[in-house]
């Protein structure tokens, strides 16, 4: 290990969908589970980006899932269609490989000619590794709505709600301000996305990542309806409905196993209202 590596035991933060006790690591200045941990030590010494890769960027509960989705739906739309296409089967985030936990399926995927270029991390910019700034690769990154995303990391990890305001220090603003900061330096390189603007305006969107990543849907496609059929392909509605995402399980092997379900809460913009109470501020007639 190295840098400023350091370590602290959660108590008990052992919620009944993960198995056992989770241990948090620090390194560089963010928190994350052993594996991870280990697995981005393991990236940052041995992977080798190529220019040709495109990192999907995203802190956790921000909507990576849709963004997956529809970046591996536009990558892959050549060889297959809504028919055959593999995110009928399987959960999208075993479609792309996370840097920090996949790193063979990577590496794979690069010695296979090289014909599929995305790249999945929840790793802060400052964390990457170094042949991945190195090769100026491409990076989408996707943000929402910090207090959605309160919301959506309570629900999903039930009560490690604590991991974001107590025991832990809030980290989503300097995830979000690492890969911004990058951008001012790396000009046109790094495509933000807004969650809330995504469902606002899919089209736009889907457009506008298909032509950052490579991808550009043709004048042919954009008149057959290519980029609607690929919205409808990867909406909350069709994907939570599978069988795949109601009923099977990520990482079934592992400590932290997530029923793949998990990832299809309610994509509703402004949850939080229904989360957030000014319980404390009852009676005093101040309301926020
Ligand atoms: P909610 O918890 O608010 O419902 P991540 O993918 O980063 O884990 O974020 C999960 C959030 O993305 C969840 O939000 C989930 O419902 C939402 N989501 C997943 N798939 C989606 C899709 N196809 N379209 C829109 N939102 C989606």
């Amino acid at each position: 290990m190295e840098d400023d590596d350091s370590f602290k035991t959660c108590p008990q933060h052992t919620i009944s969908r993960l198995k056992g006790n989770m241990t948090m690591y620090k390194y560089l200045g963010f928190w994350n589970i052993k594996s991870l941990h280990e697995g981005t030590i393991l990236a940052r010494k041995s992977f080798k980006a190529k220019p040709s890769d495109v990192l999907i960027s995203s802190c956790p509960k921000t909507d990576t899932t849709w963004l997956k989705t529809l970046a591996f739906a536009i990558v892959t739309r050549d060889k297959f269609d809504g028919s055959t296409t593999q995110l009928l089967t399987t959960l999208p985030h075993e479609c792309i490989p996370l840097l920090e936990h996949d790193l063979e399926k990577v590496e794979d995927n690069h010695n296979n000619a090289g014909l599929f270029p995305l790249v999945a991390t929840h790793l802060p910019y400052t964390s990457l590794p170094e042949s991945l700034v190195a090769s100026d690769c491409k990076i989408v990154y996707i943000y929402r709505d910090v207090k959605d995303v309160i919301v959506s990391h309570y629900c999903f990890l039930h009560e490690v709600v604590k991991l974001f305001v107590d025991d832990v220090p809030f980290e989503y603003w300097d995830h979000i301000w690492g890969y911004w900061k990058a951008s001012q330096e790396r000009l046109g390189r790094i495509l933000f996305l807004k969650y809330e603007d995504m469902k606002e305006d899919p089209t736009n969107d889907v457009k506008r990542l298909a032509e950052f990543i490579g991808y550009l849907f043709s004048i042919e496609e954009e008149k057959a309806g290519v980029v609607e059929n690929i919205i409808k392909l990867c909406s909350f509605e069709n994907m939570s409905n599978l069988e795949v995402n109601k009923s099977g399980t990520h990482r079934p092997e592992e400590d932290v196993s997530i029923e793949n379900r998990l990832y299809f809460k309610k994509a509703k913009d402004g949850d939080w209202e229904n989360y957030f109470t000014d319980e404390k501020l009852s009676g005093t007639g101040l309301v926020l």
